[in-house]
């Protein structure tokens, strides 16, 4: 199964948290979470940083915090008011920092903890707030405690991972999502045992069965909730709780790997446990990666009553590009049957791209030269107006496109590079292989960022990490600055629209002109105000069949500069003021 569908699955839904700041021993009531409800979480537009591709201060290649920092008025310019950044913490960097060896301190190449507090308080001067990646599924090999547990079977550390003695007999299969043979337990002969990996052998994953690692885990949480931070995202915790007798599962199970890894167990009781131990305690806003296998699961993890977390990640839409393109009803229909579950309860984040996907335009929209900015326009605006928290990735302000990568040493995404030996060990197809990676690895997604037209993009003085996308003269920062119509700008006024507008975050969405193939059309609706959205998601002119005369409505913004009326252009994108 392909990299990036698997990590769709294993991301078939999020979620997100929001508690308070100073730690008290009451729980503040702020979890309620129904659509009408106001909340700083809803309102906010997310825009995600992947530290290493984002800004280099020190030469060495590596995007580092200094380098957030030193552009904290640009990413305030952009009208957003809260930044997650994946994982900063020390890692010895198997998975970019998916891979934790001390979760109290700062990974080398991205700083010190100093470069850490300074970053929060620039952040805060500016009102922004800052969410972290919290990885806990699972930790890096070179962690203390790994280190500890593999060293004997009766290390107080050993309960805090998964083993299988060797006397038991061989464990039954489970796969992983990134080892080079999908083999996920790892033979280890000091102890004469397996552990188990979900993710690749340098990640073990943790035993939340054990009280102890739990509670060893609320206390990392409490200490960044101290520093003053604004929330975590739990990165893969839907796997977290495990059946741990580890039943035999029907051969090829990971064709349906959701259902077997996803929300196990205890889960429910760990984030209730969580929520009271931590969670209650702050205002805080989480995200805990995958929200099961149906809606009721999603729904279970934020429902307000169950003290669990307070908005969904669902995933269910961002898989649904494909190398051959996508049917836009099929997209329709999922946004509209997650937006109408959660219409009553619960809160829905809106996202099309992040760390683990391709870029925005190049898989939902077109990178054409001719159609990206227009594309990328309409896909900012369905984003920033559909209901729920939009999550933003960094570059797709700019439009910036999927890097094109022919050659397997310009790749640098472990899973990329494993599967690759995979297959020449097994006698795969490597071009048709090399030809898919060019739409779905992450790689993609994770080129530096293009400042500006200077070598590197100016992302760097140094040799970059990952190679510069080819297309920065013409793609950068510096030049859509000044142009008042560039991709940047409009960002801007999308996301300026959203705040000003509150009907955008907690209007009523109706679906309309269902079947039509071409155009995705819907209102917002909340207290007397209503607007109209309409998006042509094709490269040709298309009819909106709305029913709604627009002669009296006030069209509010666009991606074209003559635009208006219910023909659309090549990717238009068009919302009205109806009342
Ligand atoms: C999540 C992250 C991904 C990472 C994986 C293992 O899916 O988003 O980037 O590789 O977990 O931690």
């Amino acid at each position: 199964m392909p990299i990036h569908k698997l990590l769709s699955i294993c991301a078939a839904g999020c979620l997100l948290l929001a508690n308070c700041k100073q730690a008290d021993d009451k729980p503040k009531n702020i979890q309620k979470n129904n659509p009408g409800e106001q909340q700083w979480w809803k309102e906010a537009v997310v825009y995600q940083i992947y530290p290493r591709s984002f800004k280099d201060s020190d030469g060495d290649g590596i995007g580092d915090l200094k380098g957030i920092t030193s552009e904290l008025d640009y990413i305030k310019s952009l009208g957003v008011n809260t930044v997650w950044l994946n994982p900063v913490y020390s890692s010895p960097n198997d998975d970019n920092g998916y891979d934790v060896s001390d979760y109290r301190n700062i990974m080398k190449d991205f700083g010190t903890i100093q470069d850490f507090d300074a970053l929060l308080k620039g952040m805060h001067s500016r009102g922004i707030k800052l969410v972290m990646d919290l990885v806990v599924n699972h930790s890096s090999d070179e962690h203390e405690w790994f280190k500890q547990s593999k060293s004997s079977r009766d290390n107080p550390y050993r309960n805090y991972y998964h083993w299988w003695n060797e006397e038991q007999g061989k464990p039954a299969y489970r796969y992983s999502l990134f080892d080079i043979n999908h083999d996920a337990w790892r033979y280890d002969s000091l102890t004469r045992s397996y552990y188990l990996h979900y993710f690749s052998r340098k990640q073990p994953d943790l035993n939340w069965e054990n009280p102890k690692l739990r509670k060893e885990i609320y206390d990392i949480m409490r200490f960044w909730a101290d520093k003053g931070i604004d929330g975590f995202r739990l990165d893969a915790f839907q796997f977290a709780a495990k059946d741990t007798t580890f039943p035999a599962f029907p051969k090829h199970f990971e064709k349906n790997f959701n259902q077997y890894y996803g929300v196990q167990g205890n889960l429910h009781g760990y984030l209730q446990e969580m929520n009271k131990e931590v969670l209650s305690k702050y205002n805080v806003m989480s995200v805990a990666e995958g929200s099961g296998n149906t809606l009721e699961d999603a729904h279970n993890m934020v429902d307000a009553d169950r003290h669990e977390l307070n908005m969904a990640y669902a995933f269910e839409g961002v898989s649904i590009a494909q190398p051959n393109g996508y049917s836009l009803l099929h997209f329709k229909d999922v946004f509209t049957k997650w937006d109408s579950a959660f219409a009553q309860k619960g809160w829905l984040s809106i996202f099309l791209a992040n760390h683990d996907q391709a870029r925005l335009v190049s898989r939902f929209g077109n990178d054409n030269p001719q159609y990206r900015e227009v594309s990328s326009k309409m896909l900012t605006t369905f984003l920033m107006s559909m209901r729920g928290t939009p999550y933003y990735y960094n570059g797709d302000e700019l439009g910036m496109t999927n890097a094109g990568f022919t050659k397997i040493e310009d790749y640098k995404d472990m899973p990329t590079l494993n599967e690759y030996k995979h297959l020449k060990q097994t006698g795969g197809d490597i071009p048709a292989f090399l030809k898919r990676q060019q739409f779905e690895c992450r790689d993609n997604g994770r080129t530096p960022f293009q400042w500006d037209n200077t070598a590197n993009a100016g992302f760097t003085k140094g040799a970059p990490w990952l190679k510069v996308n080819a297309n920065y003269t013409a793609i950068n920062k510096a030049a859509q600055e000044k142009d008042p119509n560039s991709c940047l700008n409009y960002f801007r006024k999308m996301v300026k629209l959203r705040n000003d507008n509150k009907v955008l975050v907690y209007g009523k969405y109706t679906l309309l002109d269902k079947a039509n193939p071409d155009v995705y059309a819907y209102t917002r609706e909340t207290g007397g105000t209503k607007m109209l959205v309409l998006l042509n998601f094709k490269n040709k002119p298309a009819t909106a069949n709305t029913g709604i005369n627009l002669s009296k409505a006030k069209l509010l913004i666009s991606n074209y500069a003559k635009a208006g009326g219910t023909t659309l252009q090549p990717y238009e994108a068009a919302v009205y003021q109806l009342n």
